[in-house]
């Protein structure tokens, strides 16, 4: 099936969000795989309970708060790594594939964005050093509605800038919570389970669920 509209979570389906703390390892201690783990985890969290409160903070102040709870919480993380982390979290690498399916994505003729709770600072940032700023027709960020994903305000976003229905937009996320969220709201998507995660969300379904993106060419 074709559709109209190829639209991608960033973090952790586009870039690799394990490359900032994997640059550094050796600055942020033996435990370095772990805080990158808490990190992330923290992160997330903080969207939902803020979504659910209604005081939304930017991602970025959220990645912050994140980090500083990782790096505390973490038996023997050096927090001399900071600054470094942060700065790496803004140049993320992006995983093998992304590139060449973008070009052969986009060679087909298909509209190609991102969907991304991050700012759009940290998300031009991204895609400006991962080099797939040119390939991508728009960078749609939660900022904009001051609300996190899952709210559908997120998803809507890119309906409401198209014109079209969500049914017309494949969305790919290796968040299966994410993939929850985009389904229940009616896109087509594919789940990209680069890490060989078990299902869940059995009620909101992926209409695929692929290793990497290069299934999607
Ligand atoms: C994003 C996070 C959820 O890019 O990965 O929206």
């Amino acid at each position: 099936m074709t559709h109209s509209a190829y639209v991608f979570d960033a973090y952790g389906t586009l870039f690799d969000v394990h490359s900032a703390v994997a640059r550094h390892a050796d600055l942020v201690g033996p435990a370095a795989a772990r805080v990158s783990e808490m990190w992330r985890a923290k992160q997330l969290e903080y969207t939902w309970t803020r979504s659910g409160m209604g005081r939304y903070r930017d991602f970025w102040a959220l990645t912050e708060e994140a980090l500083d709870f990782a790096l505390a919480a973490v038996p023997g993380a050096s927090r001399q790594a900071r600054a470094r982390l942060l700065e790496a979290y803004q140049t993320l690498d992006c995983f093998g594939e992304v590139s060449a399916v973008l070009k052969a994505l986009k060679a087909r003729g298909a509209r190609l964005a991102i969907l991304s709770n991050g700012t759009p600072a940290m998300l031009a940032a991204a895609a400006r050093s991962a080099g797939i700023a040119d390939l991508l027709d728009d960078i749609f960020s939660v900022d904009t509605v001051k609300v996190f994903k899952t709210s559908p305000k997120t998803y809507a976003l890119v309906t409401q800038a198209y014109g079209i229905e969500p049914s017309a937009v494949s969305f790919q996320s290796s968040n299966r919570w994410d993939i929850a969220g985009a389904a229940a709201f009616g896109f087509a998507c594919r789940w990209i389970n680069r890490s060989g995660q078990p299902d869940e969300y059995g009620d909101l379904a992926p209409v695929a669920t692929l290793g990497d993106l290069s299934g999607l060419v």
